[in-house]
C-alpha cells in the first residue's frame, strides 16, 4: 500500500525549493522528538517544514494504517455520511476515509497551523463532491460543538496528557453518532492507551466492533501488546529521509472501533477469532495466535482441515479467521 500517486506529487511539489539536507535534519529531529519526548500535551510539530517532513516520513505509514482498519471492517462503516477526523494532521485519515467511505460531509480538528493548511492543500487534490471543513482547536481546551457518523483520531491520543487521554475518549464518544475508531501506534504505550479505552467500553457496554471479537476483558498479560501490521512501499525520498534502502517498511499499529449503535446480528459470530502474531507455517501444520471472546489461544490447523489449512494458510496478523476450531 502506498499513498496515491496525486499526493506523493504534490509532496514532491512542496519539497521541490528545499534542500534534502536541510529537510533530512528536520526529518532526523522529529523522528527523535516523537521516540524520545515524554508526552505532555506540547506540540511536537508546528513549523511548516516539520509538517512536510511529517507528511513524508510519517504519514504514508498512518494513511496506510487507517486504510487497513476501514478495510477490514468495511461493512460497518456503509451508513456513515459524515465524519470528524480529530487530530487530523497533515489529513492522513480523512484521505483513506474519503476515498473508501461514501461521505458527504467531514470536519477535520487539528491545533496546529502548520499540519492543517498541508492538510488542506493535500486534500484539495482528491476532494470531490465532499464538503470538508478545518477547524483549528485544541481538544484538551475546548469542547467540539458538532457531532459526526464516524469519529476517528489516528496516532493523536497519545500526544495528549496521560492523566487527560481517557477523558478526550469520553468526549470523542460524546460526539460519536455512530462509530468511533482510534488508532495508535503499535508500541507497549500505544496498546496500553488502546487498553484503557477497552475496558472502558466493557464496562460501560458499548460494543466493540474490531480488534477484540466481542466485548470481553481483555485478558493479555500485561507485559504482551495486541496488533496489526501493514507493509508500505517506500518512495526515493522516504528512503533518503529515513536512511534506508528496503522496498517497503512494516507499520505496527494498535485500535479499536467502537459502535453506538446496535448491530447484534452482526456482532455475535462467536466462530470469530483475530489473529494476533504472525502464523508459523510448518509443514502440514499452521499454529496461530488467537483471540476468541476475551480468551488467548494458541490453535494449530492441519491439512486434514482442507478449508480452514486454505484459509490459515493466507491469513495475516491482524486480520480475523472464522470456522470450527
Ligand atoms: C502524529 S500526528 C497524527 C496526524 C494524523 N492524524 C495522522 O494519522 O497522520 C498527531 C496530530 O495531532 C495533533 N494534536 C495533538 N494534540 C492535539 C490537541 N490537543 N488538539 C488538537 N490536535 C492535537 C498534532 O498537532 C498532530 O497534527
Amino acid at each position: 500500500m502506498k499513498l496515491p500517486d496525486i499526493i506523493e506529487q504534490k509532496i514532491e511539489e512542496k519539497i521541490a525549493n528545499i534542500k534534502l539536507n536541510d529537510l533530512k535534519q528536520i526529518s532526523n529531529n522529529l523522528s527523535n522528538k516523537y521516540m524520545k519526548e515524554e508526552r505532555k500535551g506540547q506540540a511536537l510539530l508546528s513549523k511548516d517544514i516539520e509538517a512536510i517532513s511529517y507528511s513524508i516520513i510519517r504519514m504514508p505509514a498512518t494513511y496506510c494504517a487507517v486504510k487497513m482498519v476501514l478495510r477490514q471492517s468495511l461493512e460497518y462503516f456503509s451508513e456513515c455520511n459524515s465524519y470528524i477526523d480529530v487530530g487530523a494532521g497533515t489529513g492522513a485519515a480523512s484521505l483513506a476515509i474519503i476515498e473508501d467511505l461514501n461521505i458527504e460531509k467531514g470536519l477535520c480538528i487539528e491545533r496546529e497551523e502548520a499540519m492543517q493548511n498541508l492538510g488542506k492543500e493535500l486534500l484539495d487534490c482528491v476532494q470531490n463532491k465532499e464538503n470538508i471543513d478545518w477547524i483549528s482547536l485544541d481538544i484538551e481546551k475546548k469542547n467540539i460543538n458538532k457531532k459526526a457518523d464516524l469519529v476517528i483520531t489516528s496516532y493523536m491520543l497519545n500526544e495528549i496528557r496521560k492523566e487527560n487521554r481517557l477523558n478526550i475518549v469520553k468526549k470523542l464518544l460524546d460526539i460519536t453518532n455512530k462509530i468511533l475508531i482510534i488508532i495508535e501506534p503499535g508500541t507497549p504505550e500505544g496498546f496500553n492507551n488502546i487498553r484503557k479505552i477497552q475496558e472502558y467500553a466493557v464496562e460501560n457496554n458499548i460494543k466493540i466492533i474490531a480488534p477484540c471479537v466481542g466485548n470481553f476483558k481483555c485478558t493479555l498479560p500485561n507485559n504482551d501488546w495486541c496488533h496489526t501490521t501493514v507493509r508500505i512501499e517506500r518512495n526515493k525520498i522516504h528512503k533518503y529521509l529515513k536512511n534506508g534502502d528496503a522496498p517497503y517498511e512494516d507499520e505496527k499499529f494498535s485500535y479499536i472501533v467502537l459502535s453506538k449503535i446496535n448491530n447484534s446480528n452482526k456482532l455475535e459470530n462467536t466462530n470469530e477469532r483475530r489473529i494476533l502474531r504472525h502464523p508459523i507455517i510448518e509443514k502440514g501444520k499452521i499454529t496461530l495466535k488467537t483471540c476468541h471472546d476475551g480468551m488467548i489461544e494458541e490453535v494449530g490447523i492441519t491439512k486434514k482441515q482442507k478449508e480452514l489449512f486454505k484459509i490459515a494458510k493466507k491469513i495475516k496478523c491482524g486480520e480475523v479467521i472464522k470456522g470450527e476450531f
